[in-house]
């Protein structure tokens, strides 16, 4: 396993439409090893392929608490199939916009199909933390960072901020 370099925003590749996943081979699982210690190294709860530069429709998780166990979760070709009618807002974060934290609302439950580490298919309702760090990943996929969700005039605040912190970084 290796921990690869996390790309942050204004990254143009952020905004890359993922492909997806034509097979769960050990190609695969070292990619998905790699993600899993690349956020684990953070820290974070969730990442997406996309965020170490790979378009490929692929999500790490693990939203177990500190003095559980670790609950390490993988995502192949997501699709959500239901999603409800009631929103919930979470407070969001994400390790391509560090440091940054705002409300984000999104439905309060989905229904989603992906395939597990070993290729299967898995299909679950999801609801609370999970059901919002998934829709957050999946967005990953599209291109489309938490921050698009917020108003412009927030957005642009929080990339400048950004701009601002690279520059400082070198
Ligand atoms: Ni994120």
């Amino acid at each position: 396993m290796a921990i690869r370099p996390i790309l942050t925003a204004p990254d143009p590749r952020l905004k890359l439409i993922s492909k997806p996943v034509a097979r769960v081979d050990d190609e695969l699982r070292r990619l998905m090893d790699d993600m899993l210690e690349t956020m684990y190294d953070a820290p974070g709860i969730g990442l997406a392929a996309i965020q170490i530069g790979v378009p490929q429709r692929v999500i790490v998780m693990d939203l177990a608490k500190k003095d559980e166990p670790p609950q390490p979760a993988y995502f192949v070709n997501p699709e959500i199939t239901w999603r409800s009618e009631e929103f919930a807002a979470y407070e969001e974060g994400c390790l391509s916009v560090p440091e940054m934290y705002e409300d984000v609302e999104r439905p309060a439950r989905i229904r989603a199909r992906w395939l597990d580490y070993d290729g299967q298919p898995v299909e679950q309702e999801c609801d609370g933390l999970l059901a919002t760090c998934l829709q957050h990943e999946m967005d990953h996929l599209e291109g489309v960072l938490f921050i698009d969700h917020l108003s412009k005039l927030k957005r642009d605040i929080i990339l400048r901020k950004m701009v601002k912190a690279k520059k400082r970084a070198g």
